[in-house]
C-alpha cells in the first residue's frame, strides 16, 4: 500500500508533536508542510519532513491524501473550509472550531463537498478508550451513575500567552476543558441540563471552570477544568456494578482499574508506547481509504453537539471572545 500523504497546516507545538509521532506509525509521510512564513516552513521540513510552503493556501493545493489542521482555535473554521474547498479530507484540532456556528459550517461544507472530517480529539481513538467502551458496552460497570473528571495544567501566561489571549480564544474551558467534556458526551452523551461556574484571569478568559452536566435517570457529570495549577487529571466512572478509574492523565495513554462492588479489582496496565498522536492518524488514513466520511468513534454529532454546550457553557459564564462580536 502506498504511504499516506499529510499536508501539516500551521506549525506549532502540536504539529510538531503529530509530526514526531507519525514517524513511528508505518505508512505516513509528512508530504507538505504549510506555515504563513516559508522560513518556518522549511524549519519545520528539516526537522520532520516535507515540501515546504508559504502560505495555507499552496499548501492546500498540492497533491495529498489529507490535511491536518494545527492552527489556534479561531482559524479552524476557516482553515478547515480552505482545505475542504480545495478537495481534502480534514483531521482539524480540537476543540473542533469556536463555536456550534462554526462547526456546523465546516461540517456542512464537508458534507457539499463529500469529503471526510474528523475532529482530532485523539483521546477518543485511543486503545484504553477503545477498552472504555468496550466495558460500558458488556455492561460490566451496570448501570452507569456518575462521572467525574478533570484536566487542569499549570499554563502561566509568560510561557502560554495563547492560552491567556482571548482574541486567540485562550481560556481554560477550550483548550483543556474539551476533555473531560468529551470524554461525558462518550458516556452519557448530550446533557439535558448543564450549570457551569468560573473565575476569570486579568486577560479576560476562563482561569478555572467547573461544570455539572445533568442526564435522564439522574445521573450526572462532574467536571473541572483549570489552567492555573496541575490538578490530578483522572476520571472516575461510577455504575452500580462497579467503579472504573482511569488514572492521570485520564486523555493521555494510560492504566486504568476497574473496582467490583464485591471488592473484587481488575487492573489494565498501560501498555501503550509514545505520545498517542498516531492513533488519529491511523483511523484517518483507514477511513480516508474506505471512502468514509466521518468517524464511528468521533462522530460530527459530537463535534457538533459538544461546541453546543461550549457555548451554553460560555454563555453562563460570561466567556465572550471580541472577534465574535
Ligand atoms: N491534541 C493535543 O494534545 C493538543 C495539544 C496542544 C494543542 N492542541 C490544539 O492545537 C491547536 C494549536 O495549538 P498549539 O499549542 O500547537 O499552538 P501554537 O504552538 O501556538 O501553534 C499554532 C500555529 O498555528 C499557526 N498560526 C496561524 N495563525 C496564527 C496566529 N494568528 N497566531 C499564532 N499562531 C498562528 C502558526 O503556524 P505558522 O506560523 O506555521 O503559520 C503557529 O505555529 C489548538 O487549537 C490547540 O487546542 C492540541
Amino acid at each position: 500500500m502506498s504511504e499516506f500523504r499529510w499536508g501539516i497546516l500551521g506549525t506549532g507545538s502540536i504539529a510538531k508533536a503529530f509530526a514526531n509521532d507519525l514517524s513511528f506509525a508505518e505508512g505516513h509521510l509528512v508530504a507538505a508542510v504549510g506555515s504563513r512564513s516559508i522560513e518556518t516552513a522549511q524549519r519545520f521540513s528539516d526537522q520532520f519532513g516535507g515540501i515546504p510552503f508559504g502560505s495555507y493556501q499552496s499548501l492546500v493545493e498540492q497533491d495529498l491524501d489529507g490535511v491536518y489542521v494545527a492552527t489556534p482555535h479561531p482559524f479552524h473554521c476557516t482553515n478547515t473550509l480552505l482545505a475542504l474547498e480545495n478537495g481534502k479530507p480534514v483531521l482539524c484540532e480540537k476543540p473542533f472550531s469556536v463555536n456550534s456556528k462554526e462547526s456546523a459550517a465546516m461540517i456542512a461544507k464537508a458534507k457539499e463537498k463529500n469529503l471526510l472530517l474528523v475532529e482530532a480529539m485523539w483521546s477518543r481513538f485511543l486503545p484504553h478508550y477503545r477498552l472504555v467502551r468496550e466495558l460500558i458496552q458488556q455492561g460490566a460497570l451496570g448501570e452507569i451513575k456518575f462521572l467525574y473528571a478533570d484536566h487542569g495544567q499549570y499554563l502561566p501566561a509568560e510561557r502560554h500567552p495563547r492560552l491567556h489571549l482571548p482574541e486567540l480564544a485562550g481560556g481554560a474551558l477550550l483548550d483543556l476543558g474539551i476533555y473531560p467534556i468529551s470524554l461525558s458526551y462518550l458516556i452519557f452523551g448530550k446533557p439535558t441540563k448543564t450549570t457551569a461556574r468560573a473565575s476569570f484571569t486579568e486577560l479576560g478568559v476562563d482561569e478555572s471552570t467547573s461544570m455539572i452536566f445533568e442526564y435522564d435517570k439522574n445521573r450526572q457529570a462532574n467536571l473541572h477544568t483549570t489552567l492555573s495549577i496541575k490538578t490530578p487529571c483522572t476520571a472516575t466512572i461510577i455504575g452500580t456494578k462497579a467503579t472504573l478509574e482511569i488514572h492521570g492523565s485520564f486523555y493521555t495513554p494510560t492504566s486504568m482499574s476497574l473496582k467490583h462492588a464485591n471488592g473484587e479489582v481488575i487492573n489494565y496496565p498501560k501498555e501503550y508506547l509514545g505520545h498517542g498522536l498516531r492513533e488519529q492518524a491511523v483511523e484517518f488514513a483507514k477511513l480516508v481509504r474506505e471512502g468514509k466520511k466521518e468517524s464511528e468513534l468521533m462522530t460530527l454529532s459530537d463535534s457538533q453537539s459538544i461546541m453546543e454546550t461550549m457555548d451554553e457553557i460560555r454563555k453562563q459564564i460570561g466567556l465572550a471572545y471580541p472577534f465574535e462580536n
